[in-house]
Parts: structure tokens; sequence; C-alpha cells
């Protein structure tokens, strides 16, 4: 029996053959465009013949036709093959060959390789994923969670495809708030308060240094001369900025650590520094940036809004008029940075949609740049993302109308899930109705915002987030929860292939719309990456979690006869390994209890 591994990609590379054995005329350029079927028509459709076959005249059914007829034996006896409509051909995996998927399915690498697998996807390419990016000497607060958790998972996804990827933490590390930081923290520092929540103290004395220098006062003068000594390397002051940073970093890694975060580096604005002297130069040469008012801008002008004739120019400020670098010119420095240094294929940025002008100007002058100087161009992402906002659709606000703190909305996750679970599961020890909650709670926050597609904004709500029903984190936590306690009944464990042995293909209903649901694992895999939009993954295990729930509702797994029972538990076990495996990618850990 032939297997198929990775299906779609299967049939894709058999109908490409296909076409070539049976003379299709360009049979080169024909794209068979293989997708998940409806279910009532079939697991895949290839929908390409269609569009082929009309551009060079000929009739579209009789293509299928042929294309069916040329099929290999292994293929042929794989699925149900069927022509439908003005030319798509269906295709419905046999029992015995969902059986061979099952069989052949034993783990997480089994996932992702195999003759098209999935780790091919972006083998040998280098991303750099910037996500996260706080600003040093503030607290995260809830702006930042979706940067953080929507970056994580995408790094997983690349990753699990086959990419090497960096994590860079984009850090805002350097400004004027850095002069009117070091002016209240030379007045006003507090040591014992440093010991005690260095941010929390840092935010005080950057208020304090803010609100004692006012436009046009002395004292500004004063907080900018502490600037200006930062920025020529004056020791004093910039033993000050680093310990700034580090116990910013040692405070946000706190956070990772719950999230489940690490990253490769940390190279925030100030890394770049001593290196925009070369965008300057390079972007003046090449004749793509200005000068305008002493400024060093770049327009863009094929574009509605970034053109010198726009209505209101808005020119990308590579350097301003006082000759200070500032964000864009930074972004420049990074972009080659990554080019060089780390030889990146692919690069994306997570951010939230108010910064799409900025990365789409980004982009265009990289584009024109790097042309210009034959540097090599990696493929650039931005990805973004809506606005967190509360059920009454405003951002969202602690009572008193403060920002909300990651880490106090992290603690009350963790707290709701504990009161959930002492409820439920009251005969478990403290220690251990913690770790659930820990799970549970920060899981619940990261799937929320996983679940739904990341253009649109999310409304943050504990009691939809911490719900045992819908599409939720509790939800899959449980179904997996679930599937391990059967495991513990039969005396098996899911990853004993030995008990399986004695199983037979899917026969019952609900046992064959579960196989037909498992071996589409790898497409959702591939749509989730390929448009950089983890919720069609989590959208698919929700599914999962659904059919899993049905063929448990209708059979019991558990019975006397071993063929069955060892059919059954094949179909937990693979059912498992795919939740934990779809849910780990999200960023996710899983629990054995719950
Ligand atoms: N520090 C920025 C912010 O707080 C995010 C950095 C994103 N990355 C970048 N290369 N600009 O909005």
């Amino acid at each position: 029996m032939h297997v198929p591994f990775d299906p779609a990609a299967g049939l894709e590379e058999v109908l490409r053959s296909a076409a070539v054995t049976a003379g299709l005329p360009d049979a080169a350029a024909f794209r068979p465009e293989v997708r998940p079927a409806d279910p009532r028509h079939g697991d895949f459709q290839a929908n390409g013949v269609l569009g082929h076959a009309k551009a060079r005249k000929l009739n579209p059914r009789a293509v299928a036709e042929q294309l069916v007829a040329a099929l290999p034996a292994g293929p042929r006896d794989a699925f149900d093959v069927a022509i439908a409509g003005p030319g798509f051909i269906n295709f419905t995996l046999r029992p015995a060959a969902l059986h061979a998927w099952l069989g052949a399915h034993t783990d997480a690498a089994a996932l992702r390789t195999g003759a098209a697998g999935l780790a091919r996807t972006h083998s040998g390419r280098t991303w750099v994923v910037d996500y996260s990016g706080p600003n040093t000497a503030k607290q995260m607060h809830v702006g930042h969670l979706r940067s953080a958790v929507i970056g994580e998972a995408i790094c997983r996804l690349l990753e699990f495809t086959g990419a090497r990827v960096i994590r860079d933490n984009h850090l805002g590390d350097w400004g004027t708030q850095f002069g009117k930081l070091i002016y209240g923290y030379k007045r006003w520092a507090d040591q014992a308060a440093l010991a005690e929540d260095a941010i929390e103290e840092l935010e005080r004395l950057y208020r304090l240094g803010n609100d004692a220098t006012p436009e046009g006062s002395p004292e500004l003068d004063e907080a900018r001369r502490e600037l200006v000594k930062l920025q020529q390397g004056d020791q004093g002051n910039v033993a000050l900025w680093r310990t700034f940073s580090e116990v910013s970093l040692a405070a946000f890694q706190r956070i990772y650590d719950r999230l489940g975060i690490r990253f490769d580096h940390h190279l925030g604005e100030s890394f770049y520094n001593d290196k925009v002297d070369r965008v300057y130069r390079e972007l003046t040469e090449a004749g793509i940036a200005e000068d305008s008012a002493g400024a060093l801008v770049v327009f863009h002008d094929d574009h509605p809004r970034f053109s010198r004739d726009a209505e209101r120019p808005n020119p990308f400020m590579v350097r301003k008029a006082d000759g200070a670098s500032g964000y864009a010119s930074t972004d420049l420095a990074t972009a080659l940075y990554r080019s060089e240094h780390f030889g990146a294929d692919g690069i994306v940025i997570v951010t939230d949609f108010r910064q799409s002008d900025h990365f789409e100007q980004l982009f265009l002058t990289v584009r024109r740049w790097f042309a210009a100087k034959g540097h090599r161009l990696p493929e650039l992402h931005h990805v973004t993302f809506g606005a967190v906002t509360g059920e009454d659709g405003k951002a969202l606000k602690t009572r008193s109308g403060g920002t909300i703190r990651l880490k106090a909305l992290l603690d009350e996750a963790e707290e709701r899930a504990l009161a959930i679970v002492t409820e439920k599961n009251p005969g478990l020890s403290e220690a251990e109705r913690r770790e659930i909650a820990r799970v549970v709670g920060i899981g619940a926050v990261q799937y929320a915002d996983l679940s739904q597609n990341r253009s649109s904004n999310y409304v943050f709500s504990w009691d939809k987030m911490l719900a045992l029903e819908g599409n939720t984190a509790p939800y899959l936590l449980y179904a997996v929860a679930r599937i391990h306690s059967i495991f513990r009944k039969a005396g098996v464990a899911p990853g004993d292939t030995a008990a399986f042995a004695t199983a037979d293909a899917p026969a019952e209903a609900t046992e064959v719309a579960l196989a037909r649901k498992l071996v589409k694992f790898p497409d959702a895999v591939r749509q989730a990456v390929d448009g950089l939009r983890p919720h069609y993954l989590g959208l698919y295990l929700f599914e999962l979690a659904g059919d899993y729930s049905s063929f448990n509702n209708a059979e019991k797994v558990l019975v006397e006869d071993p063929v069955v029972r060892a059919r059954r538990l094949l179909l937990c076990a693979r059912t498992l390994l795919v939740l934990e495996t779809g849910l780990g990618l999200l960023g996710l850990r899983t629990l054995t209890r719950m």
C-alpha cells in the first residue's frame, strides 16, 4: 500500500507527472491545485484542471479523464477518484489508506517528514522573526500580548516546516526618553524600591523626570544634556542605561517564561546606533534619499500616499533635521544586518496595524536600496494584528482606567483557572491544581488570541476564553486529557505501537470521519504558515476535537474484541498526537489530566 504521508502534497506531485504521462499540452505548466475538499465530495480536490484546459481551449472534463487514466497504481489504490462538475477531480481516501496513514504517523517527527512532507516547505531557509519588542524601562502591558503570542506561534510553525528560525527581540531601548529618565534617576532614585521592583521604580523616575522638565525650562536643557552625554558614550550615563536594559530584560523574561518564549537575540534599537551612517551614505549614493530642509528623506513617487505629490506629503524620515537617527533609520539598518549577518531569506515583523505605514515605507525603501546596492533581498512580511478591546468594544483598561499590566493579566488568568479547576476537581492536591491552572489559564489567554484571525480586533473576555465549550483552550486541553485517561484505563501508553498491531482499518462512520480529519493536519499547518495566520491551525484543531468527540460518543473504545479495541485506540493515539503537536505549535502546553 502506498502510504500517503501528506496526501495533498503527494497528489500534487502525482498529478503533475500524470499530466506528463498523459501527454497533456503544456504539461510542465500544469498546476493541479490540490486542496482539502468539502467532506461530502471527498477528501481532496484538484481544482487546476479547469484553468489549464480553458486557457488552451481544451475540454476540461476530457482532460480530467485523461489525467485520471494516467494515475499510477499506488495512488489509484489509495483513493476513490471521481470527476465532478466541469472538470474537478475529487479524491477520497479509502479505509485501507487511512489505516496506512494512522500506522505510519507514530510521532511528531513523522508528522512533518515523509515523501512530500511539510518539513521541506522551508528547509534550508533562514527566517528572522521580530516580535514582542517592548520598550525598556517600562512594564509590558496588555498591548504587548498579541505580538508575543502570535510571533511565537509563527516561529514554531516556520520551524516545524523546516526553517532555521532566529527569534529577535527588537527592544525599544534608545531615544529621547532616556534623557528624562536619567535626569529623574540622578535626583530621586530609591535603591530599596529598585531592588524590590526595578521597572516600577524606573517608571516612577521617568514620570518625575518628565514632570520636572517642561518645554522651555532650564531643567529640560539639563535632561537633554544627559541624553547627549549618553549618546557620546559618557561612562556614568552608559552604565545607568545598561542597568535599565538589564533589569527590564530580566522582568520581560519572567513574562516570556510563562508564555514559553526564548529569544535568540535582543538586538534593540541601540544596537544599530553605529550602523546608521552606512544607511545614510548608501541611500544618498544610490539617489534614493534626498535632503529636505536639512533632513534626509525618501519619497516613493509611484505610491499614492508616499510620493512627493501626495496631498499630505509623508516622506520616510531616514535622518531627522537635527541629525538624529529615529525609528526609520534603525529599522533600515536592521534590515541590512539581518540580510548580511544572518543571511535571512525571510523577515517577519509582528506589530499592531497602526505601524502599517511605517513598514510599508520601510519595505519599499529596502527593495529599492538593496536592488541598487546589490544586497541580497529577503522576503519581507509585516504581520499585523488588531487591537485588544474589552467587551464594550473600547480599549481594555483596569477598573480605575489605567492600562493593564501583562503580569497582572497572566496572574488573573491563573487565578480564574484555579477557581474553575478547584470547583471541578476538589480532590486534587493544591500543587496539582495550581499546575493545571497555570497551563489552562495561560493557554486560555494565548489561544483566545490565536483562535481568531489576527487582522480583526480581539474582544478580551474571561468567560469566553475559559469556557469548557467552544473553540477555547480549556476545551482542547480537556480533549487531550480525556484521551490520556482512556490510555490510563487501558493500561497502554499512547506511544506503544505494539498495542495497535492488531488494529484493522477505520470502519464505523465516526471512525472514518475522524481519520479523514486527521490526515488533513499537514494542510492546516501549510495554510497557517503560508498566510502567517495561526488561526487556521486553531480552527482545524477545534474541528478535530469535535470529530473526536462524535467518535467517542458513538463508539466505546475499550471493548472486548481485540481488533476493534486496537483500531479505536490507534485513532485515539493519533488524535492525541495531532492535538498535542498542534497545540505545541501554537505555543501552548498540554496536560495529561485536568
Ligand atoms: N518597539 C516597537 C514598539 O513598541 C516594536 C518593534 C517592532 N520591530 C521593529 N523592527 N520595528 O512598537
